[in-house]
This record gives C-alpha cells, structure tokens and sequence, in this order.
C-alpha cells in the first residue's frame, strides 16, 4: 500500500510539473540583455512588444491608420516619428486608452515600463 501511496504522489508531483511547463506565461519581460540600457533604449523595445502591432509602420495598422486620418498629414503618422510627444501626454493615452486602443492595466504594462516607453517616444524633447 505504501508503494501504492508512493507512485501516486510521484505521478502527482510530476503531472505538476509538466503542467506548470506547458501553462504559457504572457507577462512581459525586459529584454534580458537590456540591464545596461538606458529607459528609452528599453521603451523602445517594449514599444516594438506592446504598441508596433497599433502603431507600426504600414496601412494594416490601426493606429497608424487612425492618426493619419486625425492630423491628415500634418503630424506624422507613426508615434515613433513625432517629436511633439511629452511623456505625460503618452501614459495617459497609454493608461486610459481611446476609441479602440485598450488602457493597459499594470499588470499588463508596470509604472516603469510606461515611464520607459513614454521617455522613448518623447526622446527628441
Ligand atoms: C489595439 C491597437 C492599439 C494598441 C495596442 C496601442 N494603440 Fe495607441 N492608439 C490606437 C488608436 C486606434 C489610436 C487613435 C485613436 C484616435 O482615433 O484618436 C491610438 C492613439 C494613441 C495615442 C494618441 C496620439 C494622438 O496624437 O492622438 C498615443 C500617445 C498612443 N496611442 C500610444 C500608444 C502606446 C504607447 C501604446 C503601447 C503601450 C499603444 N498606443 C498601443 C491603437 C492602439
């Protein structure tokens, strides 16, 4: 009966185990060879992680889309080409949201990876 008991906890644990790799982890992490980078080096990686698939370059990208309408030329399209961005004009959009862009909650984007973001989109100030 022991053995019994045994094998059971043994598949147990290892049933555990192989769940606990197969559960996919969405957080996002820092680039792990950014520790040396300044924070709008690490914005502009998470730029790319959190803001290109809206934002990037193209006509497939809603954000991109949205503000060519809005400035009709007049600014640029693409976040990453303003110059007139200040950091607490982007953590507000980026904490609140807008039409069909989502706030980012801070479990999905911390304090400091906002901060990081915004000093990179506003890096030209
Ligand atoms: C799901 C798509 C989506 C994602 C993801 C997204 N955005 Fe947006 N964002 C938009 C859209 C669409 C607009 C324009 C809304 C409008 O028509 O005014 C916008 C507007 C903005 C604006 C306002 C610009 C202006 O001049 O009006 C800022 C700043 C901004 N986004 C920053 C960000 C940042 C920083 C991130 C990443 C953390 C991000 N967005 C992620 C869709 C997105």
């Amino acid at each position: 009966v022991q053995i019994v008991l045994a094998g059971i906890l043994v598949a147990g644990i290892a049933r555990l185990v192989v769940a606990d790799e197969l559960a996919v982890d969405w957080t996002l992490r820092p680039n792990p060879q950014s520790s040396s980078e300044t924070p709008a080096e690490r914005g502009k990686y998470l730029f790319q992680v959190a803001c290109a698939i809206c934002h990037g370059a193209g006509t497939d990208r809603p954000g991109t889309s949205s503000l060519q309408i809005k400035y009709q030329g007049k600014l640029p399209a693409q976040l990453e080409q303003r110059t007139d961005l200040t950091p607490e004009l982007v953590t507000a959009f980026v904490r609140n949201g807008i039409a069909m862009m989502p706030p980012f909650r801070k479990t999905e984007l911390s304090d400091d990876q906002v901060a990081a973001i915004a000093a990179y989109l506003s890096r030209r100030r």
